[in-house]
């Protein structure tokens, strides 16, 4: 069902403050930023091999980010699998009596459609099915 990581969240109270980190000491190949209005959220994007790490900023004190980052603080928020077919992967998780947070896809960056699992059903860590939307 699953065939690679697509990427790995991480919260962060400024893009572009983080952005440097990644892309100039990591050296990674920053592909782009983009801001997802639905989950209150700037989200950049940096390529690792064939897995991306997705920095999240939040927009608004009501974003889920600035609730972890409040929580938290910056770190990982959460992993994201790639599925080639995100409702036949919800229907299966569902099937297994897993709990969704999203039973439906929503959108994501660049066009995916993404579902999250809830973190009572994943061990505490929160859990993100993508379909690229490629
Ligand atoms: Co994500």
């Amino acid at each position: 069902m699953l065939t690679r990581i697509n990427h790995i969240g991480i919260a962060v109270n400024s893009l572009d403050e983080s952005i440097p980190f990644y892309r100039d000491s990591l050296g990674m190949t920053f592909l782009g930023w983009e801001e997802v209005t639905e989950q209150k959220v700037k989200v950049a994007f940096l390529q690792v091999g064939e897995s991306k790490i997705e920095l999240l900023e939040p927009t608004s004190p009501e974003s889920p980010i600035a609730k972890f980052l409040e929580k938290n603080g910056p770190g990982i928020h959460h992993i994201a699998y790639e599925v080639a077919d995100i409702e036949t992967a919800i229907k299966k998780l569902e099937f297994e009596g897993l709990r969704m947070i999203d039973a439906a896809p929503r959108n994501g960056a660049h066009g995916a459609k993404i579902a999250f699992l809830h973190p009572k059903s994943s061990g505490g860590v929160l859990t993100e099915l993508c379909q690229s939307g490629h």
